[in-house]
């Protein structure tokens, strides 16, 4: 299983990266937002260097057609490692399949991402996508069940032998995470305020601090 990073700070890719557990990083426009970046290329060609070998995930904001493709083609120059998310459809409803069939013939690296439904996904992947994005939180929101489509996804990939990836994504806790994992996601995608919840727990620190105070009693009686 793949483990992402959903972040544009640089500081926590560098940290999650240094613990040895990142197989690549995930933006979107949003997250660009949220991590206060106003050089979204130049973010981009950054965190695929930070990251590389692990694959960057970078996001059109063209809504469809030419210019969807050839903003995707350029970010794709910007390095081997940059995968392309173009979302599922415009906000009027026009499915982006086109584009993304276009894109996986030019051997690009697409992410289809807002898949919210198993249609979605299993038409992602018929035009071609590496990854399908699926947001378990936002299926939640509406009173779907994320992990559910998910693991019928996944059962639908494997039984046909497609290698498309399910990155499972909108994690908003721990527990959507180990529902992810559960139910087959291929990777997960988790900013990093989750990851580190997933990392700790109160009763470690004092089961360290057990020890450490153990080991400090020790060199005490042999001083
Ligand atoms: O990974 C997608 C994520 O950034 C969206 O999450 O919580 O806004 O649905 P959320």
């Amino acid at each position: 299983m793949k483990l992402f990073l959903d972040s544009a700070d640089e500081n926590h890719v560098k940290f999650w990266s240094g613990q040895g557990i990142l197989d690549g990083v995930t933006t979107n426009p949003s997250v660009l937002l949220r991590d206060g970046v106003t050089d979204p290329t130049a973010t981009f060609a950054s965190l695929a260097r930070l990251i590389a070998p692990g694959v960057l995930h970078a996001e059109v904001t063209a809504e469809s057609g030419a210019a969807l493709v050839s903003e995707a083609l350029a970010l794709s120059e910007l390095g081997d490692n940059v995968a392309i998310k173009v979302p599922m459809l415009t906000p009027q409803g026009v499915p982006c399949l086109a584009e993304m069939h276009e894109l996986a013939g030019a051997g690009v690296q697409v992410n289809t991402t807002a898949c919210l439904s198993y249609g979605q996904a299993a038409l992602a992947t018929k035009a071609g996508a590496r990854y399908v994005s699926i947001m378990l939180g936002r299926v939640d929101d509406e009173g779907g069940d994320g992990a559910a489509v998910i693991e019928e996804v996944r059962r639908w990939l494997d039984r046909w032998g497609y290698r498309t990836e399910i990155i499972a994504a909108s994690l908003r806790g721990p527990g959507d995470v180990r529902r992810a994992m559960d139910a087959g996601a291929h990777c997960v995608t988790v900013p990093p305020a989750i990851l580190s919840k997933l990392a700790d727990h109160k009763y470690t620190r004092h089961t360290v601090q057990e020890f450490l105070d153990a080991a400090d009693a020790t060199a005490a009686k042999a001083a």
